[in-house]
C-alpha cells in the first residue's frame, strides 16, 4: 500500500521523507493557496524531492482549458500528474490527456459511479474524498469498497486513491479492504506509528533502566575499582 502526503508544504514533505513513509504527494488549489508561495518554483521543488507521483489540480471549467493548463502543469515535473475535478468537460480533458501520455486524477469523486466513468475515460487515479462523505453521515469507505470491487470486476487499471483522510482508522480500514494507496495529512501519517502505551512504556523501561544502571552497573564497577586499588 502506498502512503500519499496531501500536503503542499515543504517542511511536511521533508518531514514523511525523513520517516520513510512518503511515496508521492496529493494537492489541491486550498493546499497550494496556504503556502503562499510562487506556483511554479513551489511545485518544482515538491516534484524534485518527491520520489513518486505529485498530483496537480486545474481549475479551468471547460476541456480546452483544462488541457492546455495540464500541459503546462505536467512540464513542472517528470512525475506530475494532472487532477481533474469530475464534469462531462473533466472527462472529455482526461481523455485528451491520457491519450497524450499525461496521467490524470479524477478529483472530487463522491460516488461509485464517478469513479466508474472516470475509469472509462481512461483516467490513471481516481480520488474518492472519505471524510468529506462520512461529514455529511454517508459511509466514505463504503464507496471505496464499492469502487475497488467494479474495478477488479472489469480489470479496470485506475488506481484509487482514498482521499480526504481525516484519521488512522481510516487508513487502518483502506489497508483492510486492499485500498492501493491512501492521501492524508501529516499528522494522520505521524499518528500511523506513535502510540501514547509506546510512549509511556519506554519512559518506564529508560527510567528503570536508568535506576538498575545506577544501583548495579554503575555500583558494581565503583566497588571493582575499591577492590583493585593497591593496598
Ligand atoms: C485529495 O486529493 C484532496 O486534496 C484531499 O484529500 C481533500 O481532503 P479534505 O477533505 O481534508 O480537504
Amino acid at each position: 500500500m502506498k502512503f500519499f502526503l496531501d500536503s503542499a508544504s515543504i517542511p511536511e514533505i521533508r518531514q514523511a521523507l525523513s520517516w520513510n513513509l512518503l511515496d508521492g504527494v496529493t494537492t489541491n488549489p486550498t493546499l497550494i493557496a496556504k503556502e503562499k508561495a510562487p506556483f511554479d518554483s513551489l511545485v518544482r521543488e515538491i516534484c524534485g524531492l518527491v520520489p513518486g507521483h505529485v498530483s496537480l489540480e486545474t481549475t479551468s471549467a471547460t476541456a480546452e482549458g483544462i488541457v492546455r493548463e495540464g500541459q503546462h502543469l505536467s512540464k513542472l515535473g517528470q512525475n506530475v500528474v494532472v487532477k481533474v475535478a469530475i464534469s462531462p468537460e473533466g472527462l472529455k480533458a482526461v481523455k485528451i490527456l491520457e491519450e497524450s501520455g499525461i496521467k490524470t486524477n479524477v478529483t472530487l469523486v463522491f460516488s461509485a459511479n464517478q469513479a466508474l466513468v472516470a475509469a472509462k475515460a481512461g483516467a490513471s487515479f481516481v480520488s474518492p474524498f472519505i471524510g468529506r462523505l462520512d461529514d455529511v453521515g454517508h459511509e466514505g469507505m463504503l464507496v471505496v469498497r464499492q469502487i475497488l470491487e467494479i474495478f477488479m470486476r472489469y480489470s479496470f487499471r485506475t488506481q484509487v486513491i482514498v482521499a480526504s483522510i481525516r484519521h488512522p482508522l481510516h487508513v487502518l480500514e483502506a489497508a483492510r479492504i486492499g485500498a492501493p494507496i491512501a492521501t492524508m495529512p501529516l499528522k494522520v501519517m505521524e499518528a500511523l506509528f506513535r502510540h501514547p502505551l509506546t510512549d509511556q512504556g519506554l519512559k518506564t523501561f529508560l527510567e528503570d533502566w536508568g535506576r538498575v544502571k545506577r544501583e548495579v552497573v554503575d555500583g558494581a564497577s565503583e566497588e571493582s575499582g575499591r577492590t583493585q586499588q593497591p593496598s
